[in-house]
């Protein structure tokens, strides 16, 4: 409704701004893609999406609430639910199709029998997890790189680790003048990737957005290699040794 509203008040146009979704692990059956897709454009008051996006490479049975009831998770079948997708770009529904939470190998997979390249695939992505090797793939393949937890979800209580308190993070931002978090997500824009942090704080979102007419140069963009590396958000709710598709973390990310 609130779409709708600023739409039709002329506060700002539809084709000035972009929408992504997501399909969740439920909606996976071919036959559920297109009804997830309708029930999103309805809640939303939307004609079409911008992006669409398969949220996760796995699969739960329809009806299931949380990611962690292990004994209802389906076989997986990304070919299947992918056709479906790209029966949503033709229907005019998502002006875009991709997916999220995607390793190399399973885009790799994905891409031996997509008639329809992913637009994005949105991942973590952020100095601390900067997934050098899905970057080049991606880059390679002409898929943009999304970054979801570009601040690394801190304050949150599955995420222990705080990246605004990187001390080569701190350094570079003190150099610049700027706040750690402008750093890491300049340092996205600067990778060729699109950072999409999150902040219920009105000072926090416009600090955020100021991130153009600067840049980190390259003595210091050098530096964010030093980083030690760390996956935050592993996805542990899609793991389970017998009941998931996944048997372990490394099954689930292909080692990465
Ligand atoms: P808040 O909503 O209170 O601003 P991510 O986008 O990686 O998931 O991170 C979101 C978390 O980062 C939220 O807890 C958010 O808190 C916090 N956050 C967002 N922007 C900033 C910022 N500029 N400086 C510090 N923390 C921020």
């Amino acid at each position: 409704m609130a779409l709708k509203k600023l739409f039709t008040e002329g506060v700002v146009k539809r084709e000035d701004m972009w929408i992504t979704s997501k399909l969740w692990c439920t909606d996976h059956a071919s036959e559920d893609v297109p009804e997830a897709m309708d029930r999103t454009l309805q809640d939303l008051q939307l004609d079409y999406v911008d992006l669409y996006l398969v949220h996760w490479p796995f699969r739960m049975e329809k009806g299931t609430i949380a990611a962690s009831e292990f004994q209802k998770f389906c076989p997986v079948d990304i070919c299947s639910t992918w056709r479906a997708m790209e029966k949503l770009y033709d229907s005019g529904k998502a002006h875009a199709i991709g997916v999220s939470n995607f390793s190399t190998k399973k885009l790799g997979d994905l891409l031996t029998y997509a008639h329809i390249t992913p637009a994005v695939n949105q991942v973590e992505c952020h100095p601390v997890w900067q997934q050098m090797h899905l970057r080049a793939f991606c880059q390679s393949k002409g898929i943009h790189l999304s970054a979801h937890t570009p601040l690394g979800s801190r304050g949150t209580s599955w995420v222990k680790t705080d990246i605004l308190k990187n001390p080569i993070i701190n350094m570079v931002a003190e150099k610049l003048c700027k706040t750690p978090a402008q750093v890491s997500l300049r340092w996205g824009l600067q990778n060729g990737m699109s950072v999409l942090p999150k902040s219920v704080n009105e000072s926090r979102i416009k600090e955020n957005i100021d991130l153009f007419g600067w840049s980190i140069p390259h003595d210091l963009f050098l530096k964010f290699s030093e980083i030690e590396q760390r996956r935050l958000i592993p996805g542990h709710f899609a793991v389970h040794e017998t009941l998931s598709p996944y048997k372990s973390l490394e099954e689930l990310w292909d080692g990465e």
